[in-house]
């Protein structure tokens, strides 16, 4: 089990332009936070974000929490520097991580790297990359591949599905049928270089039962935790991305029997009544970590 081993089940997005919703995360039991300066901050609003945003890390509130800030995007020509500003009232507050958007080439992400070590980040601050667009999907593994050198910080993907909708020109639709594609494959290209992964938000608060379904399937897909928007997805959201009881059982029945005396050296055991060979053991020590974390 790798040494930065985290639990990320549940990532709340808090737009950092509403104070009353800051304050109120810091109390929510999600596992991270997501402060906004991005999507959900309009325009004119975007300066005294930033401010909140770095009061807010300043204020060490989110004691137990990691806590991540989305800044704005590289413009692309003439318009509003904005990224600039927020790296520089960010950093030096020490977020967990920086996530920056609409990430699509190599380039571009390496871009995003260099832009946090020109801001003389600590080397503890990580990088978090937003899949949402057709080319990050389709560069995605070479994008992951950035992480084989640590100092690139690279630490965890976070599926953008509302924007890769929209670029797609998919009707949204609550099979995602149309987004497996793109969804598996960035599970893939993560799993390949170590990486972290999180699925997209659900935008419809008042449907416990369409959100339930879609963390069901985000976990199905090998997502390690979901995205969130509001604080009445958090609690579903634990409960789905944690093991159950039964695989805990189970988890903790193959743990004991590999490690029992008797059973040194061997590879692969009968535990009650089904075949375990030692990966099922490295999967058994995995599902005790993500309970106990
Ligand atoms: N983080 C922390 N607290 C939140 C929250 C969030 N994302 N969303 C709502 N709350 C708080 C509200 O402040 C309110 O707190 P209070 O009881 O102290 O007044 C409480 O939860 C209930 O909120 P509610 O009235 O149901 O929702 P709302 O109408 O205030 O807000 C949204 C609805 C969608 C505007 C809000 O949930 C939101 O901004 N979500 C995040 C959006 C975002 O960041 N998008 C970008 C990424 S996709
Ligand atoms: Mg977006």
């Amino acid at each position: 089990m790798p040494a930065s081993f985290r639990r990320r089940r549940s990532v709340l997005y808090v737009p950092a332009s509403n104070e009353r919703a800051l304050a109120k995360a810091a109390s929510l039991p999600c596992d991270a936070v997501i402060i906004d300066l991005e999507d959900a901050v309009a325009p004119e609003a975007k300066a005294e974000a930033r401010m909140r945003a770095r009061a807010a890390l300043e204020s060490r509130i989110f004691t137990g929490k990691e806590v991540v800030v989305r800044v704005n995007g590289f413009s692309e020509g003439g318009e509003n520097d904005w990224l600039a500003d927020d790296l520089a009232e960010i950093v030096p507050a020490g977020p967990d991580a920086v996530l920056f958007p609409k990430i699509g080439t190599v380039e571009a992400a390496s871009r995003a790297s260099h832009a946090l070590d020109q801001h003389f980040a600590d080397e503890a601050v990580g990088l978090w990359l937003m899949i949402e667009t057709p080319r990050a999907i389709l560069n995605a593994p070479a994008i992951a591949a950035l992480a084989e050198d640590p100092h690139t910080r690279l630490g965890v993907f976070v599926m953008g599905t509302n924007d890769l909708v929209k670029d797609m020109r998919i009707p949204p639709a609550p099979s995602r049928l149309a987004l497996l594609n793109a969804l598996s494959t960035s599970v893939l290209a993560a799993r390949a270089y170590g990486l972290d992964i999180l699925d997209g938000v659900y935008g419809s608060i008042a449907d416990n039962a369409g959100f339930e379904g879609e963390c069901l399937q985000g976990k199905g897909l090998g997502f390690d935790g979901k995205t969130l928007i509001h604080p009445s997805q958090i609690e579903p959201t634990n409960r789905i991305f944690s093991p159950s009881e039964a695989e805990l059982h189970e988890a903790r029945q193959i743990i004991a029997a590999f490690e029992a005396p008797e059973n040194a050296g061997k590879g692969v055991l009968s535990v009650g009544g089904r075949m375990a060979e030692l990966l099922h053991y490295e999967i058994a020590r995995r599902t005790v970590a993500l309970a106990g974390a």
